[in-house]
């Protein structure tokens, strides 16, 4: 492999594919992000190359040749030189500022078609809430070709919501709201992760884009944000994905391996001891529920209380199908 094909190889950016090292294009203003990129790059290897050129050249050229005594040449400056180098750097600075300002003004001003999508960071989950249609969701789901707003805050510490194949990242601060748009492209599903360390199952902290054509879009908001409808589904199945999709997986295990929090196999009806001292016989319905609503009121021994509150994010029937979903791992 030569170098030409090597360097072009890394270079290529395609829209469908992405390229040996940035992921596809998937929102309306990612190329643009990415020529600016590459436009920066450039000039820094291409000044890399130059000024190393240079020194090096400087360095042979001008080395210590003999024992004697060596009088380097009595230059006092040079006026040409220094506004050269000077100017040209000068408009390169104003070249990358006016475009970096044209680009972050399309990002930064959100269109008026835009819908709106509030999205809340909790650690260590997202959740994506259609405030209209009345849609609690766990993956972020729009329409191609649609401008998107998001209202982002936490309801614990600082996370950074960050979508790689769109090209946006904002922090999302509890307390505040901060804001990010994007019009996504041909329907696909996309990563989303958090990118400000917020603990132990940060890196957990995933959920998708899915992005659906309008017909399938319309299909998934008339089911009430279920995809492929919610009928005929067992309930321990729904628990299932609640677990996985809602960040349970992140400190529960299913298999009795140890994480932050106690293991959901066999955990229905197993006697449990509290920090407190007390004990439970039995784990029933009730404790389930207490503990996804209020984690705080009976601390397993031997963990710590750091489960966030559920309150307003999972309605019964949700937590119906986490406790069925429970009883089923024996
Ligand atoms: Cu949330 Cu890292």
């Amino acid at each position: 492999m030569n170098l030409g094909f090597a360097l072009g190889y890394l270079m290529t950016q395609t829209a469908t594919t992405g390229s040996w090292w940035k992921p596809i294009q998937a929102s309306s203003y990612a190329s643009s992000v990415d020529s600016l990129f590459n436009f920066i790059m450039y000039l820094c290897f291409f000044f890399f190359v130059l000024i190393i050129g240079a020194m090096v050249y400087f360095v042979v050229k001008y080395r210590r040749k003999g024992n004697g005594p060596e009088k380097t040449s009595p230059i006092k400056g040079n006026h040409t030189l220094e506004i050269v180098w000077s100017v040209i750097p000068g408009i390169l600075l104003v070249i990358i500022f006016a475009w970096g300002f044209k680009d972050w003004l399309a990002i930064a001003v959100v269109p008026n078609n835009a819908m709106e999508v509030r999205v809340t960071g909790q650690k260590w989950n997202w959740t994506f809430t259609y405030a209209k249609e009345g849609i609690v969701s766990s993956d972020l789901v729009v329409p191609a070709g649609q401008p998107v707003k998001l209202v982002m805050t936490s309801s614990d510490v600082l996370h950074s919501f960050y979508i790689p194949d769109f090209r946006i990242k904002r922090d999302v601060v509890p307390g505040k709201y901060t804001v990010l748009w994007f019009e996504p492209g041909e329907p696909a599903i996309h990563q989303i992760y958090c990118t400000e360390y917020c603990g132990t199952s940060h890196a957990n902290m995933l959920s998708k884009v899915k992005v659906l054509d309008s017909a399938k879009y319309e299909e998934w908001i008339a089911n009430g944000g279920e995809e492929g409808g919610s009928s005929g589904v067992p309930l321990a199945e729904k628990g299932a994905k609640l677990y996985e999709s809602r960040g349970c997986v992140a400190c529960h295990s299913v298999d009795g391996t140890q994480k932050v929090g106690p293991t959901w196999k066999g955990l229905y009806g197993k006697e449990h001891k509290f920090v407190d001292g007390t004990t439970l016989a039995a784990v029933d319905e009730n404790y389930i529920r207490e503990s996804i609503l209020v984690p705080g009121a009976k601390v397993v021994a031997g963990y710590a209380n750091v489960m966030p509150s559920y309150q307003g994010q999972l309605n019964d029937k949700q937590i119906e199908a986490i406790i069925e979903y429970i009883k089923s791992l024996k």
